[in-house]
């Protein structure tokens, strides 16, 4: 081998020198955590499928928001479990409603946190579905009615973003206007516009008790194999006036994540969801894997060109920078 040909190995000979060409970064300011919170007080329950993650009531909420805020993540992303469901869900629009509640009791104390609110019906609707239903079908136009008064109903409560989870077409437009129309005009839309209909949901529907009654989700997100239809509804959110586009669940779509940031120049969010934290989460409680493999996936999340990330191990990931 002659001296002057390119050794990629000179660049990976110690720790420091690694870093120095580091390409890709994590920064805790833009990852964000989820967290859900149901009624109650002192309320602390593990979710099983989720290992780290709890439902908690709004006094337990606000003690693991301060130490997100303590480690300097980005934001939270807040799940509400009311205590009632109805056939409209709502609860979800409600001004007493549990996130209402919940971040009445977080302003104040959270300056340094975004607060994102997750705009969607089926962790309040008796049948589980994101909208109303109407002979076994859900129903795209009244549905982004109810979702309109949910995220002015979040802003009015203190939201900092809306983040609608729905997949009902025209949403982000609906949502849009009916923010400006009640002085919002400055609260942005952070939509889940390419949202997949994933096998990859399921523990957070244990979570959230969102689990649909009957039928699936396949009427609304979107097809696993689709990837150009990515782009089409990434623009048709755009158009609609969305702020941030989110890609969801991330691991499986990481090209489609890259094609997004690739087409449109919003920034982009992307959630490593439920399924994908659960399935690392039980190789490491079993010693298959250890805790670097997380790091792994959430820096390819990064890589494939994620500006937010929303992960259930942003705590430990800042933690472990702290260390
Ligand atoms: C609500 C919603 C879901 C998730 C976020 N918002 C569930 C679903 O669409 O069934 C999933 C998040 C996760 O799995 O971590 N529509």
């Amino acid at each position: 081998m002659e001296d002057s040909i390119y050794r990629g190995r000179r660049l990976r000979g110690s720790a420091s020198l690694r870093r120095l060409v580091r390409e890709t970064n994590l920064p805790t300011g833009q990852l964000v955590l989820p967290l859900f919170v149901e009624p109650g007080e002192g309320v602390r329950k593990p979710v099983p499928s989720m290992p780290g993650v709890f439902r908690t009531s709004v006094d337990e909420l606000v003690r693991d928001a301060l130490e997100a805020q303590e480690l300097g993540l980005g934001g939270i992303m807040l799940f509400g479990i009311p205590e009632t469901k109805d056939d409209r869900g709502s609860g979800a629009w409600a001004a007493d409603g549990i996130v209402q509640k919940a971040l009445g009791a977080l302003k104040s104390e959270t300056p340094d946190l975004v607060l994102i609110t997750d705009v969607c019906l089926c962790e309040y609707t008796s049948h589980g579905h994101c909208g109303l239903v109407e002979n076994g079908v859900v129903l795209n136009d009244p549905t982004c009615e109810l979702l309109a008064e949910t995220a002015v109903s979040h802003a009015r409560a203190g939201a900092d973003i809306v983040a609608p989870s729905d997949m009902m077409d025209g949403r982000v437009r609906a949502i849009r206007e009916a923010l400006d129309a009640s002085g919002f005009q400055q609260t942005p839309i952070l939509s889940y516009a390419v949202k997949y209909a994933s096998a990859f949901y399921g523990p957070f529907r244990e979570a959230a008790d969102s689990t649909p009654s009957f039928g699936d989700r396949k009427g609304y997100q979107m097809d696993p194999a689709n990837a150009e239809e990515a782009l089409r509804e990434a623009f048709a959110d755009l158009d609609e006036g969305a702020d941030i586009l989110m890609v969801k669940p991330a691991l499986a779509y990481l090209d489609v994540i890259r094609r997004v940031r690739e087409h449109t120049y919003a920034p982009i969010a992307a959630y490593h969801v439920s399924g994908e934290y659960a399935a690392i989460m039980a190789a490491i409680e079993r010693g298959w894997l250890d805790q670097r493999a997380m790091l792994e996936a959430l820096i390819s999340i990064r890589r494939a060109g994620a500006d937010v990330i929303v992960s259930y191990w942003a705590r430990e990931f800042a933690r472990s920078r702290l260390e």
